[in-house]
């Protein structure tokens, strides 16, 4: 534990849990290569991970949104920062940090499905499924999650906590503390 922040999902658990997430998508993908594409920045540590545990050749690439309306967690998205790669007749893989309401995933993911891609698969860390108002087929989940509000492995509480190496609780006084 650090900085006063309890372990949810500790750092064994994600080193084996991510490792078996890449045998299959190895083994599932096998003969192809996969582009990775993410939105920045929370997927940033798992992604790293993730992909080292892929023994495919794989092409990675990258989009930046803004979420704004109510609560900022879900609902109209703005896309700052498109992909460089195009997808079309490729096979994208969609790595996510955590699918809370599914409501930026269900955007993103009608975007690309637009670009005509071979296929189009989701994989998430987190899965709180509990609060999910959009339904999207998921083919990997990496663990779900009760609803609590989690900060480290990439995830953040108004950008701090990212490099925390495991996954951990924000204590409630600190979530009304910040700025923004
Ligand atoms: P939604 O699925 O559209 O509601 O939004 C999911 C996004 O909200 C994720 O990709 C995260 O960036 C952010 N998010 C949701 N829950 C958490 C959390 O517990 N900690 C940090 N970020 C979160
Ligand atoms: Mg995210």
């Amino acid at each position: 534990m650090r900085e006063n922040i309890p372990v949810v999902i500790g750092e064994d658990e994600l080193r084996r849990r991510v490792g078996e997430l890449g045998a299959e998508i190895s083994r599932d993908y096998a003969g192809r290569i996969p582009v990775l594409v993410s939105v920045l920045k929370g997927s940033f540590v798992f992604l790293a991970d993730l992909s080292r545990a892929i023994t495919l050749p794989i092409n990675l690439d990258f989009m930046a949104i803004t979420r704004y309306g109510a609560g900022k967690r879900g609902g109209v998205v703005r896309i700052e920062k498109d992909l460089d790669l195009p997808i079309t007749g490729r096979d994208v893989l969609f790595i996510e940090d955590i699918v809370d309401t599914g409501l930026t995933l269900g955007y993103l993911v009608r975007n690309l499905q637009a670009r005509e891609p071979a296929s189009l698969a989701i994989c998430t860390l987190l899965d709180r499924r509990v609060r999910r108002l959009a339904n999207l087929p998921i083919r990997y989940i990496g663990f779900e999650v009760p609803d609590r509000f989690l900060v480290g492995y990439g995830l953040d509480n108004r950008e701090q906590y990212r490099n925390l190496p495991y996954l951990g609780a924000l204590p409630e006084e600190e979530k009304r503390a910040g700025t923004s």
